[in-house]
C-alpha cells in the first residue's frame, strides 16, 4: 500500500501563522513592565515630533519692515525652543487678547522655510478695511513684545506625489506672501518645482516685495512674475483682472497646478474663470482666511448657551458673525486655527438651534454632520443657540 500524501493549502497555512503570531503577541505584551514609561519625552521620536509640532510657540517680534504704509512685515525669533520648521506656503496662527475679547487670526509665512533654521519668520500684515485684528497689530505691535503663535499648519504647499510640477499661483493684495515664500524656496533650492506667479494689484504703487521679486525671476529660471493692474494703466504691466485669459497666456507648457491666495473679491471673480480652464479639481487650491463676517442687510440678533467643560454661560451674537467670532468676542477662547472650516479644531457640538453654512464652506466630516458637531468658524446663526465646546 502507498503512503497517503497530505498537502497543505495557503488557507490553513495562514490559520497556523496567525495562531503562532497571537500566542507571540501574549507573551510579549505579557512580559512587558506593568507601568508605563512616563518619560516618553526621552524618546526621540517624540522630541521630533514636538519640535515640529509645538503646542504654542513664544516669539519676540525682532523688526519690524513698514512697506510704504500699505502694510508692515514683522520678523520674529524664538523665545526658547528653536522655531517649528514649515513648508512654503504654511500660515501661523497667532492668539491675541484685545481688550475683553480672545481672538485667532492666522497670515501665511512669507519667509523661506531655511529661515526657521536660522530663527526667524516673518509675516506680512496690509490695512484693510474694517480689520479688527490687523488694524490692532498694525497699531500696537512693537519690536520687543512677545507674542504667542502656535504650529505652522495649511495645505497651500506643494507636493510632487499631488501638484504638477509647474505652479500658477494667482496673489491678490497681501495674499502674495505664500508665494513669496516658495519663491525663495525653489531660489534656495529646498523645493523642486517651476513658479509662474500672477500678482493682482489696484495700481504699482501697491505692489508688495516688488524689489526682491523681479530680482528672483531674473536670477531664477523657474520663477516668473507678471504683475496685473486692475485700477491703472501703466506700461510694463498687463491690465485687468488675473482670470483664465492671463493664465492661459502666462502658464508653461504642459500640466500645471493653480494656487490662489488673495482677497474675496479675487476668489468670486476666480468662481466663474477657472472652470474655463477645464482643469481636473485636484489641480486647483484655494487659501482663504476668512475675517469671520458676511454681508447681511439686516443683522438679527441671537444669544448662544455656551456649555465649555462643564461651565455654562450666555453671549450674544449676530446673525452676520461666525459663531467663533461671537466667542471670540465674549472672551471664550477656543481652539481655532484655519478660520475656514478646514482643520477641525474648532469642532463643537450644536445641542440646539439652527445656523448657516454658506455653500462650499461646509467642510465637516459625515458621521460629524449626521451628530450634529459644527465648525463655528464658518457657520452664521439662524436662531438662539445651544452649542458644546468639545
Ligand atoms: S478653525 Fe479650522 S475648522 Fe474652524
Amino acid at each position: 500500500m502507498g503512503k497517503k500524501k497530505f498537502s497543505v493549502n495557503g488557507n490553513f497555512k495562514d490559520s497556523i501563522n496567525t495562531v503562532k503570531f497571537l500566542i507571540e503577541r501574549k507573551q510579549f505584551v505579557n512580559s512587558a513592565p506593568a507601568v508605563l514609561p512616563t518619560r516618553t519625552d526621552d524618546f526621540g521620536v517624540n522630541k521630533v515630533a514636538k519640535s515640529l509640532h509645538p503646542k504654542e510657540q513664544k516669539l519676540v517680534i525682532s523688526r519690524i519692515e513698514d512697506h510704504a504704509g500699505i502694510a508692515k512685515s514683522y520678523y520674529f525669533s524664538s523665545k526658547g525652543a528653536p522655531l517649528a520648521y514649515f513648508k512654503a506656503g504654511q500660515y501661523l496662527t497667532f492668539k491675541l487678547e484685545i481688550g475683553s475679547s480672545v481672538v485667532t487670526r492666522s497670515y501665511s509665512i512669507a519667509s523661506s522655510p531655511a529661515s526657521a533654521l536660522n530663527g526667524e519668520y516673518q509675516i506680512t500684515v496690509k490695512r484693510i478695511a474694517n480689520g479688527f485684528v490687523s488694524d490692532y497689530i498694525l497699531d500696537n505691535w512693537n519690536v520687543g513684545d512677545e507674542v504667542i503663535a502656535y504650529a505652522p499648519e495649511g495645505n497651500l504647499t506643494y507636493s510632487p506625489l499631488r501638484d504638477a510640477k509647474n505652479i500658477v499661483a494667482v496673489a491678490g493684495g497681501s495674499g502674495i506672501t505664500p508665494f513669496l515664500s516658495l519663491a525663495r524656496a525653489i531660489d534656495q533650492g529646498d523645493e523642486d518645482c517651476t513658479l509662474t506667479l500672477l500678482y493682482g494689484c489696484r495700481a504699482s504703487d501697491e505692489i508688495l516685495f516688488k524689489a526682491e521679486l523681479d530680482a528672483l525671476s531674473e536670477k531664477n529660471d523657474k520663477i516668473n512674475v507678471v504683475y496685473v493692474l486692475s485700477h491703472s494703466d501703466e506700461e510694463g504691466y498687463e491690465k485687468g483682472f488675473v482670470g483664465a485669459d492671463i493664465i492661459k497666456k502666462y502658464a508653461p507648457e504642459g500640466n500645471y497646478s493653480i494656487f490662489v491666495c488673495g482677497p474675496g473679491g479675487m476668489y468670486k471673480y476666480l468662481e466663474t474663470e477657472l472652470p474655463k480652464l477645464e482643469k481636473e479639481k485636484k489641480y486647483i487650491r484655494f487659501e482663504v482666511f476668512s475675517s469671520g463676517k458676511k454681508a447681511d442687510e439686516e443683522p438679527k440678533e441671537f444669544s448662544i448657551k455656551v456649555i465649555n467643560r462643564g461651565e455654562e454661560s450666555v453671549i450674544k451674537a449676530s446673525s452676520n458673525e461666525t459663531v467663533l467670532c461671537a466667542f471670540e468676542r465674549a472672551g471664550i477662547v477656543v481652539p481655532a486655527r484655519c478660520h475656514t472650516g478646514e482643520c477641525g479644531f474648532c469642532r463643537s457640538k450644536l445641542v440646539s438651534g439652527k445656523v448657516y453654512i454658506p455653500e462650499g464652506e461646509d467642510r465637516r466630516r459625515i458621521a460629524d454632520m449626521q451628530f450634529n458637531f459644527i465648525h463655528p468658524c464658518c457657520c452664521y446663526p439662524e436662531s438662539d443657540l445651544v452649542v458644546r465646546i468639545n
